[in-house]
């Protein structure tokens, strides 16, 4: 669920597990919302719309798409992840709110469906996470969207999480230790997402590029800093590091001390945190 580089299997006592329900908390309601504001492009959808959500984890894109869409009478949304528990949730979902939605276990690059198919795809806070920028994934997305289909896609252009956890690691681990997500700020240019959908096939002149805010609740800052350094700090090519364990609570306080100086950031009233985090949009149309 959290993408790890390396295969190493030792973790910290403290760490928490990467669970689908530990990220569901960890990102409050950030990717809802992210998702939101990505489908808010996608015009026209109606009550006859055919969705694909790729990389449909937990739903929080198939969420969004069922408020946006409103009259779920004859909407048809396919959830393809190559997550199984990921996919459980989801599917545990669909029961609970009654989605019109079917959760697909699949390889977004090589998607086990027909060519032509969707009139729309969603694939949010989904390209960055995929190899070669996830070209290879464009082009099956591309393959089964109808003619005249419309596609959505977001990178993220501004996040206040990351610094402070990439801070953190440099300062409880000996020099030149791989950082974790390190390499993912080249997505904070659109043209990286421009030219991802480019070579995924669809044309220039269809492609619309736009920047939107995005702000996300969560938990108290010390539970989210504790589930942030768990979730991610040992996601690079050199894992967890044996001295993370009796360096974790000094890890935790540089998290949290540069997270609360982050650009946005906000205690609420009972202790919850708001965060601001600037998103790129893509819609693009076959
Ligand atoms: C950051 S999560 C985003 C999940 C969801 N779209 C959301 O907005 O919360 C990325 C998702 O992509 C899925 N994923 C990664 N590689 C994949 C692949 N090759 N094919 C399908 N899904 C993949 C992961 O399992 C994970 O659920």
């Amino acid at each position: 669920m959290n993408n790890p580089e390396s295969n190493k299997t030792y973790t910290p006592k403290q760490a928490l597990v990467p669970t689908p329900q530990l990220y569901d908390e960890l990102v409050g309601d950030c990717m809802e919302n992210l998702a939101k504001v990505t489908i808010a492009g996608m015009v026209p959808t109606d009550s006859n719309s055919v969705f694909l959500d790729i990389g449909c984890g937990t739903g929080a894109g198939t969420a969004e798409i069922v408020a946006h869409v409103g009259d779920t009478h004859s909407l048809i949304i396919k959830g393809v992840d190559i997550d199984k528990q990921a996919l459980e949730v989801y599917r545990q979902k669909v029961a609970e709110y009654n989605w019109p939605a079917e959760a697909i276990k699949g390889d977004a690059h090589d998607l086990p469906l027909t060519d032509s198919t969707f009139s729309h795809a969603i694939g949010t806070a989904f390209l960055f996470v995929l190899p070669n920028d996830g070209v290879p994934a464009v082009k099956e997305i591309y393959r089964v969207l109808k003619p005249g289909g419309v596609a959505a896609f977001n990178s993220w252009a501004y996040v206040p999480n990351m610094q402070p956890i990439q801070i953190a690691a440099n300062l409880t681990r000996p020099e030149g230790t791989p950082l974790p997500r390190g390499g993912m700020d080249k997505w904070e240019n659109p043209d990286l997402l421009r030219r991802v959908l480019e070579e995924g096939g669809f044309d220039e002149d269809k492609i619309t590029l736009t920047k939107v805010e995005v702000q996300a609740t969560t938990t108290t800052i010390d539970r989210y800093a504790s589930m942030l350094w768990s979730f991610i700090g040992g996601t690079s090519a050199a894992g967890w590091l044996d001295s993370d364990e009796f360096k974790w609570d000094e890890a935790i306080k540089i998290i949290k001390q540069e997270l609360s100086k982050s650009d946005g950031y906000k205690e609420l009233e009972g202790g919850k945190l708001q965060l601001k985090f600037i998103a790129n949009i893509a819609i693009a149309i076959k």
